[in-house]
Order: structure tokens, then C-alpha cells, then sequence
């Protein structure tokens, strides 16, 4: 087991290239279960979410050809392989399994999913949709067993906005028999990332980006090549970390469309930005003022960019509000950033932090992986050496981090862990 250490204060300077989509990705891969021919997706970023995917495509049968960040899935003896347990449990994205495998095999046996704990996170919105399709769903010993003789078109009204439940329930519409109506859908660009795989492998989707996808049904799906979106949660923790520590940083491969709420909120502090193509140059500026921000789905603030904004809020002048309105317990990041020097309060589902206030370097544990981007933030920051631990989170999805920061200018570095030290983190 690893550890992260920064010794903050350096200034950021230079340009950083932003990979390839982690919740793309990770709904993609189970995308390639529903073709009957090879499905190549470039631009993969080399996260361990990525990787643990690509080991179930293996193990219910798909062969998988990595070539650098291009990936080849050969779905043609796929099988309806349960998977209970083991991998699945690894994140929470295996629930993706769900919807692709009933799609292609109207079967599926797939564990309950892990992932980063941010307090409950039902899937009973996906389940409605399975059910609607004509699916039988049961949890047998904390795996979802899906049955169904045929899918078959519904009218599926989504009580919450959720993208993992737009996307699966997408992923098994599109060779049910009939129409299918998904309204108070997610618009995330992962969703319309996913529906455009879908299309180029033949399925018939109308009105992704909008909250009602419409989706044709079709008998079979073929294999295709598709260019994975640039990953806006990842442009914008560089873009949050320039705005906290740098000089002049460009953000290269940004669709800065995708992240329109957070350069709003960065403008509104004081932040200068230009836009140019598919780049983002954060200028230099002296003092910071506070904002509010309350997450909201997309095209809302992100939820997955609260936690490394409330890092630089630390650094802003007078006091901002941050309400999480998707995950109200995201908040584990708060004592961390406290033993940092940080002045935070939660009150209510509010968290109140005061500044401008200088961190201090600590020893911190990222418990989830944008709690571990915060810490990140806040360590480049600080004065003196910051040590994070719980570094498995963190390389779950972002591409590595440590060498992008360092080419921007970050003093910081990974060193393995002592058997001491790994007690006391197994035992925090
Ligand atoms: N919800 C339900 N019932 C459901 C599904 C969701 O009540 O059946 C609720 C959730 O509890 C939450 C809200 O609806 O309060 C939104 O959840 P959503 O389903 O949209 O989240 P998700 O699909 O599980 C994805 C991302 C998350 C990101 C959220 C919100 C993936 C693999 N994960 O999760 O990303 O925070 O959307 O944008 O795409 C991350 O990247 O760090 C991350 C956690």
C-alpha cells in the first residue's frame, strides 16, 4: 500500500492533458457486453475502475485487447456468468452488468455494488426500470438476480434523477421489443457518451441530453469503434488546484461546456480564465472571494467537484456555503481538511467555511475518491509536507495524478507504507 506525500507551496505552471471519461468509461465497458462483434473505445484512461471492468468482461467469456489506451472487446462467447461476488463489489459501476446482461441474455446474477461510500445510495430506481421492461428482479443474499422471458418497450418515469439508472435502464432497452420512454432522465455528457456507442452499434436512441430518451428497440446490436469524452470531473479538479496554486496552467482537452456551473462559481471568486478550443488557460490572480455553491445534477454544480471546491474555498476571502443537494453525507473530507487548519463548520446539511485561512500540512486520509482530490488540493496548498493516505481511492479514478502534477510543478510523490503505518490506517 502506497502513500501520497506533498510538500505544498510550489506554483503550478505549464499544461495538463485531461484523460479519458472515468464515468464514461466505466459504463461503456458493459456497453460492449450488448454487441454481437468486436467494440474498440479509445482514450480509456488507465484507472483501476478501468481495469477491474475490463476483468469481468473476461470473466463472463469476452476477450479483451488492450493497446495503449484503446481497448477491443470481443463479446461473441459471452456467456450469462452469475457474479455474485468477488470484483463486482469493487465499484459501484458493476451494477452496469445489470442492464447490459439482461439486455443480451435476459439473465443476470450480479453482487450489490461498491464504491466510494457517500452515505445511502439506492438502486431501487434502476429496479423499477428492469421491472417495467418485463424483467422479475429479487436480492437473493445480497446479489440481484434479473429474469425476464422478453423485454419488452415501457413508459419508465424516474422518481430521482439518476445516471446510473438512465444509463442501465437504457443499456437493457435498447434490444427489448418496442418503445421505450424514459422520462426525468439524467443529462449528464456520460449519458450521451453511452447512447452514442449505442448508436453506432445500431440501436435506435432519440433525445439523450434531454430528460425524455426515447429508444426504438432492436433485435441485435453490432460492434463499432468509438472515441471516449474527456473527463470533465478531472479538468475540473486541475482547473480547481489551478485556481488555488497556480500561475498560468492550460487545461488541454476540456469541453468547457461540461463544466459551465464550476467556471461560473470560479469567475464569481475572481478566477481569470480564457477559453480557447479545446483548451482552458487559469490565470494568476492575488485574493479569492468566497462563494456559495449547492450541487445540483447536471447542468447544475457537480456533486463529484464539491469536495476539492470546498479545498479552495479555504483559501477565499469572507465565508461560502456548500450544500450537497445529490449526496448530503459527502462530507468526510471535512475533518481531514480541519487537522489541515481548515475553519469548516457543518450545520444542518451546510458546510460553512471561513477564510482566507493558510493550511498547514498533516497526516490525512482520503476515505473516498473525491474526498482524496480535496486533500490533494489542499495539500498543494498548504505549507509543509501533507501525507494522504487510503492512496486506492484516489487511483480509482484519476490517471496519473502524481506524474501530471509534478509536470505542472507539485513537489509530490508516493512512498510505500511501513507495516506500522498500515496498521493504524486498517485500524482508522
Ligand atoms: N438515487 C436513488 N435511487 C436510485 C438511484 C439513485 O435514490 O435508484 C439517488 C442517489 O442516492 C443520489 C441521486 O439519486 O442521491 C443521484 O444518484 P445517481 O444515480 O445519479 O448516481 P450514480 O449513478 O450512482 C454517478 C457517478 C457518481 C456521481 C453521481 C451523481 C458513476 C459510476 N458514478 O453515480 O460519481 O457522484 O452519478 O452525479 O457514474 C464519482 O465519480 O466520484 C462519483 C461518485
Amino acid at each position: 500500500m502506497q502513500k501520497l506525500l506533498i510538500e505544498g507551496g510550489h506554483v503550478l505552471n505549464g499544461q495538463v492533458r485531461v484523460s479519458g471519461a472515468k464515468n464514461s468509461a466505466v459504463a461503456l465497458l458493459p456497453a460492449s457486453i450488448l454487441a454481437d462483434s468486436p467494440v474498440t473505445i479509445e482514450g480509456l484512461p488507465q484507472i483501476s475502475d478501468v481495469g477491474t471492468l475490463s476483468d469481468l468482461l473476461e470473466e463472463i467469456g469476452g476477450t479483451v485487447n488492450w493497446e495503449g489506451q484503446t481497448l477491443t472487446v470481443n463479446p461473441e462467447r459471452m456467456i450469462a456468468m452469475p457474479l455474485p461476488n468477488g470484483k463486482v463489489k469493487k465499484l459501484r459501476a458493476s451494477y452496469y452488468f445489470m442492464g447490459a446482461m439482461l439486455g443480451k441474455f435476459k439473465k443476470a446474477v450480479i453482487g450489490l455494488p461498491g464504491g466510494c461510500f457517500l452515505g445511502p445510495r439506492p438502486i431501487d430506481q434502476h429496479i423499477k426500470g428492469f421491472e417495467a421492461l418485463g424483467a422479475e428482479v429479487t436480492n437473493e443474499q445480497g446479489a440481484i438476480y434479473l429474469r425476464a422471458n422478453e423485454l419488452r418497450g415501457a413508459r419508465i418515469y424516474l422518481d430521482v434523477v439518476s445516471v446510473g439508472a438512465t444509463i442501465n435502464i437504457m443499456l437493457a432497452a435498447v434490444r427489448a421489443k418496442g418503445k421505450t420512454i424514459i422520462e426525468n432522465a439524467a443529462k449528464e455528457p456520460e449519458i450521451i457518451d453511452v447512447a452514442t456507442l449505442l448508436t453506432n452499434m445500431g440501436a435506435k436512441i432519440k433525445g439523450v441530453g434531454t430528460d425524455v430518451i426515447r429508444i426504438e428497440g432492436v433485435p441485435e446490436l453490432h460492434g463499432c469503434r468509438h472515441t471516449i469524452i474527456p473527463d470533465r470531473i478531472e479538468a475540473g479538479t486541475y482547473t480547481i488546484a489551478a485556481a488555488a496554486q497556480g500561475k498560468e496552467v492550460i487545461i488541454d482537452n476540456v469541453i468547457t461546456n461540461h463544466i459551465e456551473a464550476l467556471l461560473a462559481k470560479l469567475r464569481e471568486m475572481g478566477v481569470r480564465m480564457e477559453e480557447s478550443g479545446e483548451q482552458l488557460l487559469i490565470a494568476p490572480q492575488d485574493s479569492l472571494k468566497s462563494v456559495d455553491i449547492k450541487t445540483l445534477v447536471y447542468p447544475g454544480f457537480p456533486t463529484d467537484l464539491q469536495q476539492p471546491f470546498t479545498s479552495l474555498l479555504t483559501k477565499a476571502e469572507n465565508t461560502g456555503i456548500v450544500i450537497d443537494t445529490i449526496y448530503s453525507a459527502r462530507l468526510k473530507h471535512i475533518d481531514e481538511l480541519r487537522r489541515m487548519n481548515a475553519k469548516i463548520k457543518v450545520e444542518g446539511g451546510s458546510v460553512i467555511v471561513s477564510g482566507p485561512t493558510q493550511l498547514q500540512g498533516a497526516k490525512v486520509k482520503a476515505t473516498d475518491l473525491r474526498a482524496g482530490a480535496a486533500l490533494i488540493v489542499a495539500g498543494l496548498m498548504a505549507n509543509g509536507v501533507t501525507e494522504i493516505t487510503g492512496v486506492e481511492h484516489i487511483d480509482r479514478g484519476y490517471e496519473f495524478i502524481t506524474d501530471k502534477l509534478r509536470a505542472l510543478g507539485a513537489n509530490i510523490w508516493r512512498e510505500e507504507m511501513t507495516e506500522q503505518e498500515m496498521k493504524q490506517f486498517q485500524n482508522s
